[in-house]
């Protein structure tokens, strides 16, 4: 059965969808959205301020709105303009690795080269100045942690606040980024607007990405043919396809979880009724173990095709993709390049997991290496 009830980290019940056609099929369907009628009295996913709680919008609301979102944003994370950004990419990549190697070792990589790279990354893209990106970090981090509400909603309260007088600055002195483009493409969009809307590319982009590096780190160190096979030209993409769809043994989610949705009408799965106003959790990573659509689910290896959907499916497909893919590929042609040998110095077992988080990973990634 693809569909069933299960409690959530909040505490209440929501319906888990598991097997990859429905949850590809519910990605895609208008039917379930982010909004509620009663918010207060809905079903709660966790305790943060991202993805706990609903907001009070109809169908209608949320559609326009986030039609809205998409055209300021897409265009600006096209893969051609991600694909323009891959030198520098590569430059913050190389420094932060420079940093590691000074180091004894084992090193930790989470701290030295996973967490900060996606946050230097968005710093650049949104034209944060370099001076204001070591408390960039700390907000992030504080918004999504799902166990304390009050510093979740104090994280996301600093990081608007910063983010309103960000583009309050850029709109009199617009430059050569993100928010400076979306201004002036949109001279009538309200400022709060794009505050909110650049505040939740931090969240959106940062987390995910970290654990996606982690887990590469950890999958190949797992899988030393794989690490191997890195070398040979043109097996970077294909790689990591697999690491984003592979669960690693890192993963804080139980099989119990997915990304949350609210019924908005009542909508019918494999003949069950979900009525309106239910909690549905549609598990992605379940479904990139379905074994109709990937044979020997549990293995890591290069797929063709690897239609996981690690990055959602239909009208709400990750505006990051590209963006992600770069930073993943440009990580892992790094090590490759850079190492004769690199990999974890710890059993995964002994690794100490960030369970409060939303995306869950590691709080460290001890590793050795051998310099080419
Ligand atoms: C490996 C890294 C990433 C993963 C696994 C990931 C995953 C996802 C998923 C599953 C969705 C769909 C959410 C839904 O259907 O409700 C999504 C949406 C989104 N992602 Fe990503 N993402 C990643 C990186 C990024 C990056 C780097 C950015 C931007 C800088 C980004 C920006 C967004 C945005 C803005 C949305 C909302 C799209 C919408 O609602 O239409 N993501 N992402």
């Amino acid at each position: 059965m693809a569909i069933k009830r299960v409690p959530t980290p909040a505490g209440d019940e929501a319906w888990l969808v598991t097997g990859y056609d429905q949850v590809k099929a519910l990605l895609a369907d208008r039917r379930l959205g982010r909004g509620h009628a009663d918010p207060d009295n809905a079903p709660r996913f966790s305790t943060s301020v991202i993805l706990g709680k609903p907001h009070k919008a109809t169908a209608e609301e949320e559609n326009e709105k986030h039609a809205w979102m998409r055209r300021m944003l897409t265009p600006a994370f096209s893969a051609k303009n991600m694909e323009a950004m891959r030198p520098r990419i590569r430059q913050l990549l190389d420094n932060l690795l420079d940093t590691l190697v000074e180091q004894d070792q084992p090193a930790d990589f989470h701290e030295a080269v996973s967490f900060p790279l996606p946050v230097l990354v968005i710093c650049e893209l949104l034209g944060v100045p370099p001076q204001d990106r070591e408390e960039f970090r700390s907000w992030s981090e504080a918004m999504s942690t799902i166990n304390d509400e009050q510093k979740s909603t104090r994280g996301f309260a600093n990081l608007w606040a910063y983010m309103s007088e960000l583009v309050a600055r850029k709109k009199k002195n617009p430059a050569d980024d993100v928010i400076s483009r979306m201004i002036g493409q949109n001279p009538d969009a309200r400022e709060q607007e794009i505050a909110q809307l650049s505040a939740g590319l931090l969240f959106a982009g940062h987390e995910t990405t970290v654990s996606a590096i982690d887990r590469a780190v950890v999958l190949l160190s797992l899988h030393p043919g794989q690490w191997r096979a890195l070398k040979n030209p043109g097996a970077v993409p294909a790689v990591v396809e697999e690491v984003l769809r592979h669960r690693s043994p890192l993963e804080r989610r139980s099989g119990d979880s997915g990304l949350p949705r609210y019924a908005m009408a009542d909508v019918e799965v494999e003949g069950t009724t979900i009525p309106a106003g239910d909690l549905v959790l549609l598990g992605i990573d379940q479904a990139n173990l379905d074994d109709q659509h990937f044979p020997d689910p549990a293995a890591f290896v290069q797929r063709t095709p690897n239609p996981h959907l690690s990055f959602g499916h239909g009208f709400r497909f990750c505006v990051g993709a590209p963006l992600a893919r770069v930073e993943l590929a440009e990580t892992l042609d790094a090590l490759v390049t850079r190492f004769t040998a690199f990999g974890l110095a710890a059993e995964v077992s002994a690794l100490s997991r960030r369970t409060e988080q939303l995306v869950g990973g590691v709080a460290q990634l001890p590793v050795r290496w051998t310099e080419a």
